[in-house]
């Protein structure tokens, strides 16, 4: 019998992309597998069985994929935080840095009452950039972000103790 494989192996990692350097982590593998992604679903609510979430927000785009699932699961709402220029109404936006390149994320200005309990899911959290862009705005609306879940966490990046320096808890499956 084969050994059950972890969620690490089914991602696979391409390199220089998407510039010559980057290990580029592809979750895509994870995700087009039926016993993988539901893997990955169950391990990334592991922490917070028995937890009530209004709202699991979503990081674009792979966030969305997982988003979508957890917050299934957890019978709470889904909001996306998108890439600039994405979200039809009005919005409250962020810029921010990643590991190639700068970008600016928004929400729905309306998408988040204040005091709902906030779930923030990645597929990865690399300089922390995005996760901390999306943070930002989901505490400039009033939410209250009880966990920040990931599928990898690149810890030689740094974006785990800067989510921890800002006072988040920090769930990943795997490095
Ligand atoms: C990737 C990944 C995270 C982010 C992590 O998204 O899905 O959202 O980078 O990097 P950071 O911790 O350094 O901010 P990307 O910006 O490539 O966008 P995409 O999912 O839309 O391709
Ligand atoms: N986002 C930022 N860095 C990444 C990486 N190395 N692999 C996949 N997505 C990323």
């Amino acid at each position: 019998m084969p050994e059950p494989k972890d969620v690490k192996d089914y991602i696979r990692t391409i390199v220089d992309f998407p510039h010559e350097g980057i290990l580029f982590r592809d979750v895509t593998t994870l995700f087009a597998d039926p016993r993988g992604f539901r893997l990955a679903i169950d391990q990334l609510l592991n922490p917070y069985a028995g937890l009530r979430f209004d709202k699991v927000v979503g990081l674009e785009a792979r966030g969305f994929i997982l988003g979508g699932a957890v917050a299934h699961q957890l019978s709470a709402g889904f909001v996306p935080i998108r890439k600039k220029g994405k979200l039809p109404g009005a919005v409250i936006s962020e810029e921010y840095t990643l590991e190639y390149g700068e970008a600016v994320v928004e929400v729905h200005d309306d998408a988040i009452a204040p005091g709902e309990r906030i779930l923030l899911v990645d597929d990865l959290l690399a300089t922390g950039g995005t996760a901390e862009a999306g943070i930002r705005l989901v505490e400039r609306l009033g939410g209250e972000i009880i966990g920040c879940a990931f599928i990898v966490d690149l810890p030689e990046l740094g974006g785990r103790a800067g989510l921890e320096a800002m006072g988040m808890e920090v769930h990943a499956l795997c490095a």
